[in-house]
This record gives C-alpha cells, structure tokens and sequence, in this order.
C-alpha cells in the first residue's frame, strides 16, 4: 500500500488537501492523472447504466425492458428532506473517546466490551489501530476470544461464552496488563451531517446540511421526472456528484473521507417486482466490476444481515473490494445495493403511513403520528395500462467513484519485469488500469529527435488529440519514456521510428503484454478506439 500511496503522489494522480498547511484528514484531491481517472471512471458508469441503456429490449437477467434517465440535484436542500429520510434523527455512528491515548475511534473500529476487572470498569478491546505496546495483548485477545463487533458496546463471541468469573480466572491469558488494553468512554452518537446555514440572518430555522446521499435529490423529484419525460415504471434515475460525511476517523487513503462522490440509482419498480429487481441490480453491478478490470476472486457479494440494515434498507447486499490495507480475509464495501422499499416516497409524501403494514416506518413521535411534516405531495404512481395506483418500491445500487478509482487502483499496481532497450529484464512498476479507465490513452514519441521523426509524431499526436487524451514526449531513451507511461497506465505507446520516414507506419505497444504491432499512421485513431472499446 506505501508503494501505491508513494506512486499516487507522485505521478499525480491524489494530493492531500491543503498540504502545504500540513492537510486536512479525509480530504483529498485528484492530479493531473487522478481527475482523468475518476471522470473517466463516472463517465463509464454514466454511459453504461444511463445513456448506453436500451430501453427497447430485456437485457439478461431482467425481468422487464426498463428505461434509465439522469439527474444533477443540489448538494444544498431543504432542510426538511433530511428530517423526512430519517438522517437527521438517524445517521450517525457511535464514538468512543480512549482516556488514556485521547484518541477517538468509530465505535466498530474497537472489538471489545465493558467489563469489570479487579473492580474497575475496564474496556476489553482489540483496537484495530491499537498502540504498539498493546499488541501483544491484543494477540493473545483475539486468539483466545475470538471477538467479532455487532452493536457498540456488545460483541458476538464465536468460540465459547465468556462470563466475567471465567474472565477473572484467565488473568494468564489475558496477562497483567490487561487494564491497559485501553479504558473508553462509553460510546455516544454522533451524528454525520455538516451542518451549514442558509443565507444570511442564520436563524434556526435556516440551518441546512450538505447531503451525505445523492439519493434524495432523486426521491424529491420522482413526480417532477414522470411529469416531464415519458418513463414508466419499471425506471431508473441516476445521478454522480459529491456527498459529505463528517466521518469521525477518516482513514485508508481515499477510502473513508469525510468529501466524496457517488455514483447512485434508484430504480422505481412495481412492489411484486421488487425482490427480481433487486436480484438482478445486485447482480449485474457486480458484473460491472469485473468487466471493469477487478479480478473476480477480490470480490465479495454480502448480504447484510438484519441487525447491520440501515434504518430504510429490508435487504442489502454490499460489493466489497479486498484491498490491499485490509488483514487477509476482510473486504471494504465498493457499493451497496438496497432495496428501500417505498421508505422514501412514503415518508416524502407524509400522512400515508401505516405502521402496521409498514414496518419500514417514519420517525414516530410520542403521539403515535410522524414526527415530522412531509412534502404533503402525492407521490404514488397510476399504471396508465392497469390503472393501478401505488408507491413504487425502490432499488438502490449506490457505489462511490473514489472507492472504486481506489479499487482500480489497488487492483492496478503491478510491479514486473520488462526488457529495456538492450533486451535485458528490469523491474518496472505499471499500473494496469482498464483502458476505458486509464487517464492518458495513448503517448506518442518520435524514437530520435531528428530525421523528421518529431514532426510526423506531432502529426499522430494532433490527430489524436481531437479524439482521446494523448502524451507527446521526445524527452530522453525510449525506454525510460515507456517506464513513465506504464506507471501512468497509459495503455499504448505509439513510436514513430526510422521506417514510419518511408512507410507512413509506427509501432503500437501494449502494456500489458509489451506486445508491438506495426499499423499505419491514417489508421492510428481507429485502432486506438477499437483497442480501448475491445
Ligand atoms: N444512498 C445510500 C448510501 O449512501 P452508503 O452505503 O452509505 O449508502 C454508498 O454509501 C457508497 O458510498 C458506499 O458503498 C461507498 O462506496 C461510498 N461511501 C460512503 N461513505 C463514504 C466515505 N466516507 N468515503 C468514501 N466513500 C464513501
């Protein structure tokens, strides 16, 4: 991982923000080479679930043709939608403080419990970034425990039940020190919003939040979207753009920050539909990836089990990623696909619900009724065929284009041999990035700076240019110059060399397979796209 964190600053493709002030923890920003990665990145899912969709026939899987439109909603919104989607009263994380290090932790970043020990009320823990001189105990903890974190302050424990007069009487596994495995607060809520104002007075009733979800400029616009195009249901709408999290430990890399993007659905469906539709969104995302570029065996599909579901989720299944900071054997969530049922149209719509039949139900106040006002709209959607009326049940697939540029990342970094210029193996660092995803798709060098080499490269880069995003480079040994484009990702390198002169051909080579084909130069624009579209 120090390798790849080393490259990505280097080449340029992820800064630290505002580095020169000493940066701030879970915030990053794209290079160069990074931008051209993640719009790449967003503009392949774009393409692929949104404009590339054909609405006229089933793809596999599907239970129906289905249609796909976009959205780009605000980041600001009333302040009432958070109310609604139950992220004011419920999105937050648990914290908890350690006294003696003063550090703070997510609560499921601590595996442990409370427990009395020689009369004091003692965290058992194994902090998964627990001070050096704890690890030690942290080991023989683990080995013995065998701890898995559910809910803050509780733990499932897999191999035996543990009461606290056994605890006591296995001083010799838990050892003296036991008391300095870290002593925590206990943990407290923390809700995740960024709070800001609206305008310029600043009452309180113009406190607003940045959006931690793409998702609900969606819901609020489902009846302006059927209103103003032709969609029917089964349909989706998609959006990309930034989300905000005041995470409180911002950590691996870009993996958790606190500014981030996300690439979300949500697909409008028929009630009776809904568990095939979520079958097949699970399904075909996880497909994306792989056509992507990430290896089949790195992945995870997981189904959340009942006590993990977000409070709108009746089932969620999370893509995860092996990556590379991770112990072996753990996954990080790339994207989680849900099925919300009619949670948000509902609670937008207010005055509909029925705990009863519900179970999904809004935030409720002593009295029985919801706690807050919805849009008092009417959400619910009429078949103009059946003439059935009813609240659509919604899917989510909802992934983050800088975990998964991270992914591609990780997934990329290769270090391998490849001969240099005189036929001998060398080391070389080469991040094999999908083509589609690679931030310079092809660079062009005249082998020599003479004989008229630079001018007819200029020439093939001129061309280019007006179609992908290409690199000149005349500067030094050919060989060196191709180590700087595979570090890149630059899938192709086209070399104009002494025969281009009399047959107007160049070499093409592969960086993978280092592989050189002859093309001709009138050809080069049309090999480069089959080559990236292959
Ligand atoms: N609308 C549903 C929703 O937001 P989520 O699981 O909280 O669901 C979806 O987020 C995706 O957004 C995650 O799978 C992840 O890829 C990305 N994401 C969430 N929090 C993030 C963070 N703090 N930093 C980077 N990406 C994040």
């Amino acid at each position: 991982m120090d390798a790849l964190v080393s490259l990505c600053k280097r080449r340029g493709f992820l800064f630290q923000s505002s580095e020169i002030y000493g940066g701030v923890q879970g915030l990053w920003d794209y290079g160069p080479l990074g931008v051209e990665l993640k719009r790449n990145l967003k503009n392949a899912w774009w393409q692929d679930m949104i404009t590339g969709h054909n609405e006229l026939t089933a793809p596999a899987g599907a239970p129906s043709s289905f249609e796909m439109v976009g959205l780009d909603c605000t980041i600001l919104m009333h302040p009432q939608v958070w109310k609604c989607s139950g992220h004011y009263d419920l999105f937050h994380d648990y914290m908890v403080d350690c006294r003696e290090s003063k550090k703070r932790y997510r609560h499921d970043q601590v595996r442990g419990r409370f427990v009395e020990y020689n009369g004091q009320k003692v965290f058992i823990t194994t902090l998964a970034e627990i001070e050096h001189e704890h690890e030690e105990i942290q080991r023989r903890a683990l080995k013995f425990f065998k701890l898995r974190p559910k809910n803050a302050g509780e733990l499932t424990i897999e191999s035996e039940s543990i009461t606290l007069d056994k605890l006591d009487s296995h001083d010799d596994v838990l050892g003296p020190d036991a008391k300095s495995l870290g002593t925590l607060t206990e943990p407290r809520e923390f809700n995740l919003m960024f709070k800001t104002t609206l305008g310029a007075l600043g009452g309180a009733d113009d406190t607003t939040f940045l959006r931690p979800e793409t998702a609900q400029g969606i819901f609020v616009n489902f009846k302006n979207v059927l209103d103003s195009s032709r969609v029917r249901v089964p349909f989706g709408i998609g959006q990309v753009g930034k989300s905000f999290r005041n995470e409180i430990t911002p950590r691996n890399f870009t993996f958790r920050s606190r500014e981030f993007e996300q690439m979300e659905i949500e697909f409008f469906c028929h009630p009776d539909q809904s568990h095939d539709w979520y079958r097949y969104w699970r399904d075909r995302r996880m497909a994306w990836y792989t056509a992507m570029g990430l290896s089949s065996e790195s992945l995870i599909m997981r189904e959340h089990e009942q006590s993990e579901l977000a409070h709108y989720s009746v089932g969620t299944a999370d893509i995860e990623y092996a990556f590379p900071f991770l112990p072996e054997g753990e996954y990080g969530e790339l994207e989680g696909i849900a099925h919300r049922g009619d949670f948000d149209l509902r609670s937008h719509m207010e005055g509909k619900l029925d705990p009863a039949t519900n179970p999904m139900t809004l935030q409720l106040g002593e009295d029985g009724k919801p706690k807050y006002r919805g849009s008092g709209k009417d959400l619910t959607y009429r078949d103009d065929i059946s003439n059935e009326k009813f609240i659509p049940h919604v899917v989510e697939p909802s992934a983050g284009a800088d975990r998964a540029a991270l992914a591609f990342l990780c997934e990329g970094y290769t270090e391998d041999q490849a001969p240099d210029e005189n036929g001998k193996m060398q080391g070389r660092t080469v991040m094999k990035l999908h083509p589609r995803l690679a931030p310079i798709k092809a660079a062009v060098f005249p082998l020599v700076k003479k004989d008229g080499m630079p001018e007819i490269a200029q020439e093939i880069y001129a061309g280019l240019k007006q179609h992908f995003n290409v690199f000149y480079d005349a500067k030094g040994a050919v060989g060196r110059r191709y180590r700087r484009q595979d570090e890149a990702g630059t899938p192709y390198c086209i070399t104009v060399d002494g025969d281009s002169l009399t047959d107007r051909t160049v070499t093409i080579r592969d960086r993978d397979s280092l592989e050189q084909t002859r093309v001709k130069i009138d050809d080069c624009v049309a090999e480069i796209r089959q080559r990236i579209l292959a």
